[in-house]
């Protein structure tokens, strides 16, 4: 299946956990994936849902999940995301043993491998892994809650790996998480961002479909590599 070419992810995490179903269903038509925080308390502070909740929303709505693991020991469990159906797995560098590893096994069980990169975590040293990836999730908040505010400067994280990617002919999805917001949006698009989580920009709205709709006609107005000019520049 193709996939857009810009992808907005609303985040549960800003949801009502007592109606899941009818939250993701809130964006089905609006959402290109639905984005699902595993939080397990230990790798962050947060505790949120894990295994059963994503194969129980798997059949609930039709929208691709798409799985971030902050948890500890991902090789652990990040292969029964895959296998419930998520689209895209992440999990993080900070947390794998052996990333690539990890990578072939989620790309085996079906689904895109990712991996998520927090505020503190230089890219630098994953550049030579992406190959193995078709995500690389750079938190643009420290991971753990959501309503944070946006941290401009980690940014600068998107632009290192989309010279990176251009530079080398690859083919990664870059997306950005936290305080994604109609203006960060915008920077984030031309940093070279072409996935945006967002999850208070979506669920506090009036109407979360139409907020979707809004951020992905901001990310489109972005003249950035990710919208189509000037490839990696
Ligand atoms: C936080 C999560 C985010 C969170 C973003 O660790 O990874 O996905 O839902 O929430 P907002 O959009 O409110 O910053
Ligand atoms: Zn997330």
């Amino acid at each position: 299946m193709t996939e857009p070419s810009l992808i907005v992810a609303p985040s549960l995490l800003a949801a009502d956990y007592a109606h899941l179903a009818d939250e993701a269903r809130s964006v089905e038509g609006a959402a290109d994936w639905l984005h699902v925080d595993v939080m397990d308390n230990h790798f962050v502070p947060n505790l949120t849902i894990g295994l059963p909740v994503v194969q129980s929303l798997r059949k609930a709505t039709a929208i691709p999940l798409d799985c971030h693991l902050m948890i500890e020991a991902p090789e652990r469990w990040a292969t029964g995301y895959a296998e419930a159906g998520a689209v895209n797995v992440s999990f993080h560098a900070e947390a794998a043993a052996d990333p690539v590893a990890l990578a072939r096994d989620l790309r085996a069980a079906g689904t895109q491998a990712g991996l998520a990169i927090d505020r503190d975590t230089p890219v630098e040293p994953y550049l030579e892994l992406l190959p193995h990836f078709d995500t690389l999730l750079i938190m643009t908040i420290k991971a753990g809650f959501g309503g944070q505010e946006f941290i401009p400067a980690l940014l600068d994280k998107v632009r290192t790996a989309r010279r990176h990617v251009a530079a080398g002919h690859l083919h990664l999805r870059i997306e950005v998480d936290g305080g994604v917001d109609e203006q960060t949006i915008v920077e984030s698009a031309r940093a070279g961002a072409d996935a945006f989580v967002a999850g208070t920009a979506v669920y506090r709205a009036d109407d979360p479909a139409a907020a979707v709709r809004a951020l992905r006609a901001a990310a489109g107005s972005a003249s950035g590599p990710a919208a189509g000019s000037a490839a990696g520049r």
